[in-house]
């Protein structure tokens, strides 16, 4: 029998653990991989320290200064490993109908069959470490337990930060409490005396999720939501199919709360594809005029949603920490985040500064000059020259923080509240130079979906492939949505009846577009803390404040409504940003015909019947 223990691995199953399908399955995993040795991570912060130093040891961490950057680290990845791999991205459900269009899928056998032999000893000459984590509240109603099996050092401290992580969830999980079981390995045993690199990966990557089974299994990468699968895979992949079978939502959402000078307070769920503006926008500092106002952050990056017995829509944010982008976040665009990463940070593909600090581009609006001399993201001498003849860019567009909650001075006091904030509006937002204006209200739910389902956006550096380029992002869950994308609007849609049976007004629904152009190329919309002048304006319609009016894609709001203080702003301008071209929108509409093309099958009829009327306003 090939089993572990009779192979003399010591599977090293702390007393404290009783869940036998757990242990049972760390037993199969490590006679499958066949790592060196089997470490279950406890969730100190003497092991996270004493994780750190390995990977310091290893070369995959460069402590930081003291001084500048207390208790902090500096990891760069293999240059072919800096993103999501979207197209190595699998939903293996029974059926390739449950799959839908938008992920690839393969049949389940097929893939347990493909996966078989690259698993087969791709621990060796590693730790195996187990990851005991818990996405929400530990103990909550609302949590669920993943077990992550990884063969790096790396996604064992980035989980402590990222998750509920230690050795509490086998408290939680009992004798046979239930978990999602997560398997990652980086795809690069050791042979014996072979000498490692700072950055182990494979070329052949797979991110595999089967719904079914509730299982993720991650082989190549080491790099965020390839390989921190409590986030993407477990979060949103999984829990999305959760969702979907026991009535809530997994969404990509930042969740934040707006109070008001008067002391209330509301709460807003937004949706904006990668490296669209969730982090920004979840730690927005009102800028002057907003004096009184508060926005404080539940979350940056993922909200599940339930509708309660109140008839209220309640979110929390699953994590406990955020992964994010680190590129143009300065003291002016993002002054609570800075503030956020000053200590106990693990910092991603960013560049080393000759003082042992980090610098990444953006960050010379701060120090109105570029540092003279930095190692760049790939270990190589960055000089302004350098870059001004080459064009080298010293951290990596996607280049990420790694950091606590906890950190963040505009944390909301009900952050890991288990039974969540109640929601008031829902915003869905791309990144478009063109077309799409500011802001507009959605008249109806359905007319909200329907935004939300045909939101296009610009392809950011969050995932592998070409930049830039619109495609269509519905609810920004287009790499994340683990099922159908058509029975995925059809439970949005559903959510309309069932809040309303229960007596309470729906949250409503708002499209914005931070990011409209002008002809020289330059973004119109200051953006940043001054989107505050748009979530007012939010409020104030959820307050029956504001009139605004009707356009051919929802209510806008008039240039009178938005409170300008302290900005400059000329109507002139506002109309650059809010204008709705009827050529242009005839062009969006067909791409919104070829998106229900592709998603025919299931695609609730409503949304071909809410596209008409707003082709004959457009008509009119
Ligand atoms: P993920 O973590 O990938 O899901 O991304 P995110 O949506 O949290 O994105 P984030 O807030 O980190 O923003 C990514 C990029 O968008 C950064 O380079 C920001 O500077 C930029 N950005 C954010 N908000 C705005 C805005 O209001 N206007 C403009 N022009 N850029 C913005
Ligand atoms: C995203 O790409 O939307 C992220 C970063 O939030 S990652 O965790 O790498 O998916
Ligand atoms: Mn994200």
């Amino acid at each position: 029998m090939n089993h572990p223990a009779m192979q003399g691995l010591n599977l090293n199953t702390p007393g404290y653990v009783r869940n036998a399908r757990l242990i049972a399955w760390v037993a199969d995993m490590a006679a499958l991989c066949k790592p060196d040795n089997v470490y279950w991570c406890d969730g100190s912060d003497a092991e996270y320290q004493r994780l750190c130093q390995q990977l310091v040891d290893a070369g995959t961490f460069k402590k930081l200064s003291e001084a500048k950057r207390p208790n902090s680290f500096l990891a760069s990845s293999d240059p072919s490993d800096v993103a999501r791999v979207e197209d190595r991205t699998y939903i293996c459900s029974a059926d390739k109908e449950n799959a839908g269009p938008t992920n690839n899928w393969m049949a389940p056998a097929d893939m347990r069959s493909t996966l078989q032999p690259l698993f087969d000893g791709c621990m060796k000459g590693r730790t195996m470490y187990v990851v005991p984590f818990s996405m929400g509240p530990l103990g909550s109603h609302i949590a669920h337990i993943g077990i992550e099996l990884t063969d790096s050092a790396y996604v064992a401290v980035n989980q402590k930060i990222m998750t509920r992580m230690g050795k509490a969830v086998f408290d939680v999980l009992g004798v046979d409490g239930a978990f999602v079981p997560c398997v990652h390995t980086v795809g690069a045993p050791l042979a014996e005396g072979q000498k490692d690199v700072s950055w182990p990966c494979n070329k052949t990557k797979y991110i595999v999720h089967y719904p079914e089974t509730r299982e993720i299994w991650s082989y190549g990468s080491g790099y965020g939501g390839n390989a921190l699968l409590g986030k993407k895979c477990f979060a949103l992949r999984i829990a999305s199919n959760m969702g979907r079978d026991q009535g809530w939502l997994a969404e990509h959402m930042l969740i934040l709360g707006v109070t008001n000078p008067q002391g209330k307070k509301y709460h807003v769920a937004a949706a904006f594809p990668s490296a669209c503006g969730k982090t920004n926008f979840s730690m927005l500092v009102p800028p002057s005029g907003f004096d009184g106002w508060k926005v404080t952050t539940i979350g940056d990056d993922i909200a599940w949603i339930k509708p309660h017995a109140d008839g209220r829509m309640y979110a929390i944010n699953p994590e406990a920490g955020y992964f994010g982008v680190a590129p143009g976040t300065n003291f002016h665009t993002n002054p609570n985040c800075m503030a956020s990463l000053d200590k106990n940070v693990i910092f991603t593909n960013v560049a080393l500064t000759d003082d042992g600090d980090v610098w990444w581009e953006g960050m010379e609006k701060d120090g109105g000059s570029l540092p003279t001399h930095l190692i760049d993201w790939q270990g190589k001498d960055w000089t302004p020259q350098i870059a001004k003849e080459t064009g080298a860019k010293a951290a990596h567009p996607n280049a990420r923080f790694t950091v606590a909650a906890v950190n963040n001075p505009a944390l909301d006091p009900e952050w890991d509240n288990p039974d969540g904030v109640a929601i008031d509006a829902f915003i869905f937002g791309g990144r478009r130079s063109t077309t799409v204006p500011l802001v507009t209200e959605a008249r109806s739910w359905m007319e909200g979906v329907y935004m939300a389902a045909t939101m296009g956006s610009e392809t950011t550096a969050a995932a592998v492939g070409q930049m830039g380029v619109v495609r269509r992002d519905p609810f920004a869950m287009l790499p994340f949505c683990g099922y159908n994308m058509s029975d995925y609007f059809q439970h949005w849609l559903d959510m309309e009846h069932k809040v309303e049976s229960l007596g309470h007004t729906l949250p409503k629904i708002f499209c914005v577009n931070w990011f409209r152009k002008d002809e020289t190329g330059k973004f119109v919309w200051p953006g940043y803390g001054e989107n505050m002048r748009v979530l007012k304006w939010m409020i104030d319609r959820l307050d029956n404040q504001a009139k605004g009016r009707e356009t051919i894609f929802g209510v806008a709001p008039q240039y009178a409504e938005i409170n300008w203080t302290g900005l400059d702003f000329s109507a002139q301008q506002f109309n650059t940003v809010t204008s709705i071209d009827k050529a242009a929108w005839t062009e969006e509409l067909k791409l919104h015909a070829e998106l229900f093309k592709q998603l025919e099958h299931h695609l609730p009829k409503e949304l071909g019947e809410t596209k008409a009327a707003i082709e004959r306003r457009l008509a009119a």
